[in-house]
């Protein structure tokens, strides 16, 4: 195994028993009495995925108390809220790939993958209703809110090869950082942590979304169909410019003006992608776009600094690393 998917794997392990009861609660909501409508919900949960939001709201409720329980709904709805993100995403992205499986679209069309995706999110939200703490579901309706405008801002900027890096980073704040903030700062409240503790991990968690989000852009180009489980190069193939691309742009060099005018002309094809991959590797966009996603970890690292000191304290201080270094 790749050394930081091997801490993941770790610190799943250390919190293998709330995990198991996230599933555990996540299945039973995803139940229904007609068995083909049971398939369509339990189908992409079922393929696996890393867990990341629901470990997130775990641990940051363990940062403030020992009983893990009460953050178990929580994190239930976190990952089903994602659930429903992924199978509208792939509808968006016309990306048949999800997890390794067909994405939902691929086996059943857009319309039940559309509609599948919004019963998710409704019985999501349900969860957090039954706890009746209204500072949870503001949170939550908050960040559903911005995600919509993150991705239809994404949509706004396609084949735009004057984005700049920062109209980049606010569509990545909103379509992705603010949920990883979300998880956090939730598992803070179930936990009734000190407001300025919710804060510090509210601001964890955007910064290690942000993070995430840029690594997801650059392992993109790097890695390939199977380790991702969906497939490779599809950000550009529908015009997507993530900051990469962006950083070549903006070099302006040969590559870059090659960049420009293929992206300009719509020539996203098999060949022009494998030599725009080509540039952003010779003009050490890559590496550019590491640092940023390194200089993004080492902020939420720092925020922790605020929490007092304890095993899931060190587990996110790990994550944040882990995020970078990744190969899925
Ligand atoms: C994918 O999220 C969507 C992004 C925000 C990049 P994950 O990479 O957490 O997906 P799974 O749950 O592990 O499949
Ligand atoms: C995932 O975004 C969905 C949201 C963040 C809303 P992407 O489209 O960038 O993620 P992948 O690469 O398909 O997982
Ligand atoms: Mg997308
Ligand atoms: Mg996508």
């Amino acid at each position: 195994m790749h050394p930081a998917d091997a801490v993941l794997s770790e610190i799943a392990r250390q919190w293998a028993e709330p995990l198991a009861r996230v599933e555990e609660e996540m299945w039973r909501v995803l139940t229904s009495r007609d068995e083909r409508m049971a398939r369509v919900l339990f189908s992409l949960p079922k393929g696996g995925g890393k867990r990341l939001r629901p470990l997130l709201v775990l641990l940051s409720a363990q940062c403030f108390q020992e009983e893990v329980e009460p953050a178990v709904p929580v994190a239930v709805c976190a990952e089903l809220v994602h659930t429903a993100t992924l199978m509208h995403d792939d509808v968006v992205d016309e990306s048949p790939l999800r997890r390794g499986q067909p994405a939902a679209h691929s086996l059943w069309g857009n319309k039940i993958a559309i509609l599948a995706g919004d019963h998710i999110f409704a019985r999501a939200i349900d969860l957090l209703v039954a706890l009746g703490d209204l500072r949870l579901l503001r949170a939550m309706s908050g960040m559903i809110a911005d995600m919509g405008e993150g991705e239809i801002m994404q949509i706004f900027q396609t084949y735009d090869v004057n984005l700049k890096e920062e109209e980049y980073i606010e569509r990545i704040r909103r379509k992705t950082a603010l949920f990883l903030s979300t998880c956090c700062k939730m598992g803070a409240l179930v936990a009734q942590a000190p407001e300025r503790q919710v804060a510090a991990l509210a601001e964890y968690g955007l910064f290690l979304g942000l993070s995430f989000q840029v690594v997801d852009d650059i392992l993109d180009f790097v890695s390939d169909e199977k380790t991702l489980g969906k497939p490779a190069a599809n950000d550009l193939r529908v015009g997507n410019l993530t900051l990469p691309v962006i950083y070549s742009l903006r070099q302006n060099g040969e590559g870059g003006v090659f960049i420009r005018e293929a992206v300009a002309a719509r020539r996203l094809d098999h060949e022009n992608i494998a030599k725009i991959v080509e540039i952003l590797k010779r003009e050490g966009a890559l590496e550019y776009a590491e640092r940023v996603a390194w200089q993004y970890a080492d902020k939420a690292r720092r925020a922790l600094d605020e929490l007092p000191p304890s095993p899931a304290r060190e587990a996110l201080a790990n994550l944040a690393s882990y995020v970078v270094e990744r190969s899925f």
